[in-house]
C-alpha cells in the first residue's frame, strides 16, 4: 500500500501480519501469507536452529516476498536463530519474552528490521530507545501469552508515547476493528487467530473446529496465578488448570500440566486435553478460507467499514 509506513519498511502489499504461533506458523503458512502480500511470521519458538532453516527455505520456496521470524529471547539457542535468519535473508523479526538489546547492532547491520511484541508503554518507551524499527502493540483479546491491558485502551497510549510506527495486535478480525486500529493510530494489524483456520494451515482440522465453533465467550486465560497468562478456548485442560489455580496449586505443578499441551492440541488434534489457544475473536472465525481470501476479506472489509463511517459521519454533520 503506497505511503503506508509499514508496507514501505517492509515491501508489502497489505500493512497485515500473520502474527507467529508456536507450533502452527510454520513455512507453509507465513510462505503463503507473505506471497498473498501480507507479512507471513514463522514462529521460531518451538523450533531448533535447524528446523528454523528448515522452515523459512520452505516459505521462500513459495515466495521471493519478505518472510517474517518471531524470536522467542529466552531460548537458550536464540543467538544461533538470529544467525539462521541472517544467513537465510529474513527481512523482518519480531521478538517476544525478552531484550532484543544484545541482537540489535548486528540485526541492523544485517539490513533486518526489527519489530518488538509489547505488552505496555514504558516497554514500547524503552523499545523506540534502542532504536528497534516499529512495536507491535498486544492487547489482552489476543489469542496465545497475553499482557492484562486491551488494545483499545493500550494502542492509543502507545501511539501517543512512541514515534516509530505502530502494528497493532488482538482482538482483530474484520474491517470494524482493522479500522478501529487505525483510527487509534495504528500503522498495520497482525491478526492470529483468523489464520487458524486458513486452508494453508496444517493444524488439526479438531483444532480448527473448536474455532469454528467458537462463540463470544469461549475463551478463557489459564495461568493467571503463575504469572504467564495464557488465552485458550476453554476445553477439559483449561477446566483443569483453573481448577488447580483456583485450589492455590504450586506454579510447577501448573505449568507441568500445560507442558507440551499446544503441540497436543495443534499436532495430535487432542481438543479437551490440548491447549486450544485462540484470541477472543474466535467467534468472528466461521469459514475455512485460504490466506488469499483472508487477505482479500480483511483489506475489502475495511473499505466497506470506512464507507459506512464517512456516511455516518455526514449524516451528523461530522
Ligand atoms: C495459537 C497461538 C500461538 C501464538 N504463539 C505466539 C508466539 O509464539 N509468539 C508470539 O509473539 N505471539 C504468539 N501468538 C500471538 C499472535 O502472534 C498474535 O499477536 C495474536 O494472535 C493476535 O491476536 P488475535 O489472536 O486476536 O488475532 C500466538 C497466538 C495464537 C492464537
Amino acid at each position: 500500500m503506497e505511503n503506508n509506513k509499514i508496507c514501505e519498511l517492509l515491501g508489502i502489499k497489505y500493512p497485515i501480519f500473520q502474527g507467529a504461533m508456536a507450533w502452527i506458523s510454520n513455512g507453509e503458512l507465513a510462505g503463503a501469507v507473505s506471497k498473498d502480500g501480507g507479512l507471513g511470521i514463522i514462529a521460531g519458538a518451538g523450533m531448533e536452529p535447524n528446523l528454523l532453516r528448515e522452515n523459512i527455505k520452505k516459505a521462500k520456496q513459495i515466495t521471493d516476498n519478505p518472510i517474517g521470524v518471531n524470536l522467542m529471547l529466552l531460548r537458550p539457542d536464540v543467538a544461533e536463530q538470529v544467525d539462521v535468519c541472517i544467513e537465510e535473508g529474513v527481512k523482518v523479526i519480531t521478538t517476544g519474552a525478552g531484550n532484543p538489546g544484545p541482537f540489535v547492532e548486528k540485526l541492523k547491520s544485517a539490513g533486518v528490521k526489527i519489530i518488538p511484541v509489547i505488552p505496555t508503554v514504558k516497554l514500547a518507551e524503552r523499545m523506540e530507545k534502542l532504536g528497534v524499527d516499529a512495536v507491535i502493540v498486544e492487547g489482552t483479546e489476543s489469542g496465545g501469552h497475553i499482557g492484562s491491558l486491551t488494545t483499545m485502551a493500550l494502542l492509543p497510549q502507545i501511539v501517543n508515547a512512541v514515534k516509530i510506527p505502530v502494528i497493532a495486535a488482538g482482538g482483530i478480525a474484520s474491517g470494524k476493528q482493522f479500522l478501529a486500529a487505525l483510527s487509534m493510530g495504528a500503522e498495520a494489524v497482525q491478526c492470529g487467530t483468523i489464520f487458524l483456520t486458513a486452508k494453508e494451515c496444517l493444524i488439526h482440522q479438531n483444532y480448527k473446529n473448536a474455532i469454528l465453533k467458537a462463540r463470544d465467550r469461549s475463551t478463557v486465560t489459564t495461568g493467571n496465578f503463575t504469572g504467564h497468562p495464557v488465552r485458550v478456548i476453554e476445553n477439559k485442560l483449561a477446566k483443569e488448570m483453573l481448577d488447580l489455580e483456583r485450589k492455590g496449586a504450586s506454579k510447577e505443578e501448573i505449568e507441568e500440566l500445560g507442558k507440551g499441551s499446544l503441540k497436543l492440541a495443534a499436532v495430535d488434534g487432542d481438543a479437551e486435553n490440548g491447549s486450544i489457544m485462540s484470541g477472543q475473536v474466535a467467534a468472528m472465525v466461521n469459514e475455512e478460507r485460504t490466506t488469499k481470501e483472508i487477505l482479500e476479506y480483511l483489506m475489502s472489509d475495511l473499505k466497506v467499514e470506512i464507507e459506512v463511517l464517512r456516511k455516518k459521519l455526514k449524516n451528523w454533520n461530522l
